[in-house]
């Protein structure tokens, strides 16, 4: 067992590179690698499903803590008023930015009442097609939800590309927008009038239980590590709320950490080499220390002995209604 862990945690923590098609935390370290597709625009494969399914029931825990009460009722709330005209004739439409595999869909879409049609965003043209494949069918109240797939870039989308929306939503996404994308996407959202929930964005905080004197420096290098190049990383939550309010819209923020202990083993084991990769990977000179405290960390995640909190924040911001709903 612990030689596979030493090979495991040699080739994540000296190399890094094979960790990124996993990805640490919320959304994580891209590997950018691309490929040529049939219609020009390039084929981005950075995140392996496998990530995307481990994490998805971490995520929908997470989300449903706070999320359910604090943000879905006033949300419920704005899309009844907004769309009450239209709502039997064609219903809502959905923009999931970033969609992975479907995850928030299958998790907000069963929460809404009301037929719904989701527009699944992503620039993996396989993601894109495993989310639609496993998309959810039916609303809370049995109304039929559809879905169709746009491959693209989230920092290319205009506002005339989100003007059917009745909500735009995101998990764990956010962290790898850019200042300049958040700020275009605020203001196709408010200038729609249309809400917006984003879920599961990096807080930038790890507690690990029991600590140890390497966790700081580790976390830090890694927070650096997503705010490599114009990334906002940790910095997204603050700047979608900034770019928001600016414009005249409410926003709520309402914290959703994983917790994550023996039951979770393997998402946490898949976590740490990710968050230790991205360290090393932003700051070399950590490699010699952090080997050894990955197995450690390792070992005793798979002895149940380890605990980590990974502080996420889900946001729902309200822009002023356009269309007379408050
Ligand atoms: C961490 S994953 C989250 C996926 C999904 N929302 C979930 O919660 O499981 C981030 C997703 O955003 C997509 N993505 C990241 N940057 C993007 C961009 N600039 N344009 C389009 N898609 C992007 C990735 O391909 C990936 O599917």
């Amino acid at each position: 067992m612990v030689n596979t862990v030493t090979s495991t945690v040699t080739s994540a923590v000296t190399s890094a590179a094979p960790l990124a098609s996993t990805a640490p935390s919320a959304s994580a370290v891209p590997s950018g690698s691309t490929a040529p597709s049939t219609d020009g625009a390039p084929d981005v494969h950075q995140y392996a499903p496998e990530w995307l399914e481990l994490r998805e029931s971490a995520d929908a825990d997470a989300r449903a803590a706070d999320l359910a009460a604090d943000l879905l009722d006033p949300l419920r709330n704005r899309l009844r008023l907004a769309h009450l005209p239209s709502r039997t004739a064609t219903g809502m439409t959905v923009h999931d930015l970033g969609c992975g595999t479907g995850s928030m869909g299958r998790w907000l879409a069963p929460r809404l009442d009301g037929a719904q049609h989701w527009v699944l965003h992503d620039h993996d043209p396989d993601l894109l097609r495993l989310a639609a494949a496993r998309a959810p069918r039916t609303a809370a109240d049995g109304s039929p939800v559809t879905v169709t797939t746009r491959r693209g870039e989230i920092g290319s989308l205009t506002a005339s590309d989100l003007a059917d929306a009745t909500l735009v939503t995101a998990s764990a996404l956010l962290d790898v927008l850019t200042p300049g994308e958040i700020d275009s996407l605020a203001a196709a959202c408010t200038g729609a009038g249309c809400p917006a929930l984003f879920t599961l964005s990096v807080a930038g905080r790890v507690e690990l239980t029991p600590s140890h004197p390497l966790d700081a420096e580790i976390a830090d290098a890694f927070n650096a590590h997503q705010r490599r190049g114009e990334l906002l990383g940790p910095d997204a939550v603050d700047a979608v709320c900034d770019a928001f309010s600016r414009r005249g819209a409410t926003v709520h923020v309402r914290p959703s950490p994983w917790r994550l202990g023996p039951e979770q083993a393997a998402l946490a084991e898949e976590w740490l080499c990710g968050w230790v990769g991205a360290a090393c990977e932003q700051r070399p000179g950590l490699v010699a220390r952090a080997n050894p405290y990955l197995v450690e960390r390792l070992r005793a995640c798979r002895a149940g002995e380890l605990r980590a909190v990974v502080h996420h924040c889900d946001v729902l911001a309200l822009p002023r209604p356009t269309n007379g709903a408050t």
